[in-house]
């Protein structure tokens, strides 16, 4: 079989249960497949758990469990924590596994073999929270640099010849400069193998759990020299067709785990054994909140689960389309070169400006004006040459961007190419364009649909289950191909379907809530405590019930013609944009604005209130307006850009 595309996420302790952090790095494995698997290769995903620490064995006494049906437990959430997400990994693998002993043991031998593991004794320091030996020079007050507890051990051991490989891996660095990625941890490395490699210690004690040394059933190999071999015991190797995966193409991971493991102990043990090295070894930075990772001790951890619901139950999203609003704001938020503060508020100000406020809006937008002005089908006019360059534009950056696996920059690329868009749709103002009978109209509204067409499958690979929705709306089947983008996906004549909005606004009192700090259960005003009278201004009305509230349908609209009622003083005659729907709306206002000021601008809309003749012309609906100082009317209109037809509560 030729050779797969081979990403892989590190395997998961199982002494702790899966959170955002975990998922960030399944995502940008996923992310990068679907993005390969686009370009027509093949993918394979591999993530999974780690199970044979000293420290699982020791979590799994401490819940009472016997430590097999532990990380049975344990390991079953982070596939769930994968399946919430949408994430679509080809093998969840084990350390527990009996493929991975057999790898585990073989690749001992065949270094060993090779005259680079040796015996030796060893008497030092042991952080089993970190699963590492810690040098007495580097204790902190007794503890571990990161503050664990330490265990000194005196054991005869096996040692593996890192020291000799510190050369080679200098220039393998030097040759390939986007081998190790990014650029700045790069330089760490660099500096880290500099300072010297020590040999290490890579056997302990039987505590009867772990996989046994070949031949010595006294001892086990040490944790991280077992598990870094799960990438390569996945492929099957030494057996079959291993290299239609091997060398693994992407190794993801956070930070902490790179300099010390994968871009120096893994490559390493890989050259020992005159085994190909990974193609790319990428670490991104952590999610944390304020200045500390995000930890269950700390009680900041938000799963993926909670995203879910939060979207659900808070926007109001569908269920699949949750899960992808999930995997957009994890990688929309992914920490390239530093760490994220990834929190509440941050996650729904993501939702709200890229989705919400951008994305949701040019769909809504685009194909409202498309039933309005080409009666719902796609014009045959060609796509404007701004437009042409603006898709290719954002194609090359979203290239680009994956050559260096700048995942963000990825979901930047495809947003910043609707936020242009929506810019568009206000500078050509095709409803002006359709008052005016402008004979570019057709171009610009076969340009809108085309742009969030080709938007749509850029983002793809993050939000997949929406791309297939929005194609759907334009009256299109799904696109998987990359090469199609710039192409003509939605074809002259194709019946659009109606606008359905995907992404509900989070409202600005959710928005306050997830401020750190606010004050969330205001007490209500006193019922019968009567606000004083401000000078001038009206009787307050009578009090109403909710319900009667509800009973008004307050709803965006949009101004697409406008035109003074000659006979009257105030009154302007407009054409309204509800929804997919337009109202005429006669509205007493023509004394502070032109028809020029009119047009295109955004109202709310009383949308069920029953229709009435005013000078012999039917008014179906009412404006919403405030009185200014000279008792005028002055529009009310959303904040920001908001669907038509959106619901106004
Ligand atoms: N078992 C080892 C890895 C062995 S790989 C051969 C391990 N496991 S872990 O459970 O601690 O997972 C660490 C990884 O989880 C990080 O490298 C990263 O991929 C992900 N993350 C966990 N917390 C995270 C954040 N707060 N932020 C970003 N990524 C996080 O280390």
């Amino acid at each position: 079989m030729s050779k797969q595309y081979y990403v892989t996420t590190p395997i998961y302790y199982v002494n702790s249960v899966p959170h955002v952090g975990h998922a960030l790095t399944m995502l940008a494995c996923d992310v990068s497949k679907n993005y390969r698997e686009m370009r027509g290769e093949k993918g394979y995903f591999l993530t999974g758990t780690d199970e044979n620490g000293l420290k699982v064995k020791e979590a799994a006494e401490a819940a009472g469990e016997d430590p097999m049906v532990f990380v049975d437990r344990i390991s079953q959430t982070f596939q769930v924590c994968a399946d919430e997400l949408n994430v679509d990994y080809d093998v969840f693998f084990r350390t527990t596994s009996e493929q991975h002993r057999k790898a585990v043991q073989r690749l001992f031998e065949v270094i060993r073999d090779k005259g680079y593991i040796y015996l030796d004794k060893y008497e030092g320091w042991y952080d089993v929270s970190a699963e590492t030996f810690v040098r007495e020079s580097e204790l902190v007050d007794g503890k571990s640099p990161d503050g664990n507890e330490v265990r000194w051990v005196e054991e005869e051991n096996w040692f593996f010849q890192l020291s000799a490989f510190g050369d080679r891996l200098l220039e393998k660095i030097a040759a390939e400069p986007e081998w190790l990625l990014p650029q700045g941890r790069q330089n760490e490395v660099v500096s880290f193998i500099k300072q010297g490699l020590r040999d290490i210690c890579i056997t302990r004690a039987n505590p009867g759990w772990g996989i046994p040394v070949p031949g010595d059933d006294s001892k086990v190999i040490y944790v991280w020299f077992d598990a870094l071999i799960n990438y390569l015991a996945a492929t099957g190797w030494p057996d079959g067709d291993w290299e239609s995966l091997w060398p693994a193409d992407v190794h993801w991971m956070a930070k902490e785990i790179f300099t010390r493991f994968h871009a120096t102990l893994w490559p390493a043990m890989l050259m020992a054994a005159d085994l190909p090295l990974p193609k790319t070894v990428i670490a991104h930075g952590w999610f944390v909140f304020g200045d500390s990772k995000m930890s269950k001790s700390k009680g900041n951890v938000i799963a993926p689960a909670d995203l879910l619901t939060f979207f659900t139950d808070k926007a109001g999203c569908r269920a699949d389309i949750a899960k992808d609003v999930a995997r957009f704001t994890l990688v929309r938020a992914l920490p390239y070169d530093g760490d994220t503060n990834y929190t509440w508020e941050e996650i729904g100000r993501i939702y709200n400006a890229d989705l919400a406020n951008d994305l949701g809006n040019a769909l809504n937008r685009s194909l409202s004006m498309a039933h309005k002005f080409s009666a719902g089908v796609m014009p045959g006019d060609g796509v404007e040459a701004s437009a042409v360059e603006a898709i290719e534009a954002a194609r090359h950056r979203a290239e680009r961007a994956m050559e260096l696996l700048k995942l963000d920059e990825f979901a930047a690329a495809g947003i910043d190419l609707i936020r242009w868009l929506n810019k568009y749709i206000d500078d050509r103002a095709p409803w002006a364009l359709a008052k005016n009978e402008d004979s570019s109209l057709g171009a610009v509204v076969a340009s809108m649909l085309a742009v969030v067409a080709n938007a749509a499958v850029l983002l793809h690979p993050v939000i997949p289950t929406t791309a297939a929705e929005i194609l759907r709306q334009l009256g299109v089947g799904d696109v998987t191909e990359w090469e199609r983008i710039g192409g003509d996906l939605v074809p002259a004549g194709t019946q659009l379907g109606s606008p359905e909005p995907i992404f509900p606004r989070l409202d600005k009192t959710v928005m306050e809530e997830m401020k750190p700090g606010a004050a969330v259960d205001q007490p209500n005003d006193k019922k019968d405590e009567k606000k004083p009278k401000a000078k001038g201004l009206p009787e307050p009305a009578a009090e109403i019930e909710f319900p009667d509230l509800m009973n008004i349908d307050f709803r965006v609209g949009r101004v697409i013609e406008a035109e003074p009622v000659e006979k009257s003083e105030k009154l302007m005659k407009l054409q309204v944009l509800v929804g997919t729907e337009t109202r005429q709306i006669l509205a007493g206002i023509k004394k502070k604005y032109s028809a020029e000021d009119l047009i295109g601008r955004q109202v709310i809309v009383v949308a069920n209130l029953k229709p009435a003749k005013l000078m012999g012309m039917e008014s179906q609906g009412m404006l919403l307006a405030a009185d200014d100082a000279d008792g005028e009317a002055i529009l009310l209109q959303p904040d920001a850009e908001a669907p038509e037809g959106s619901r106004v509560h």
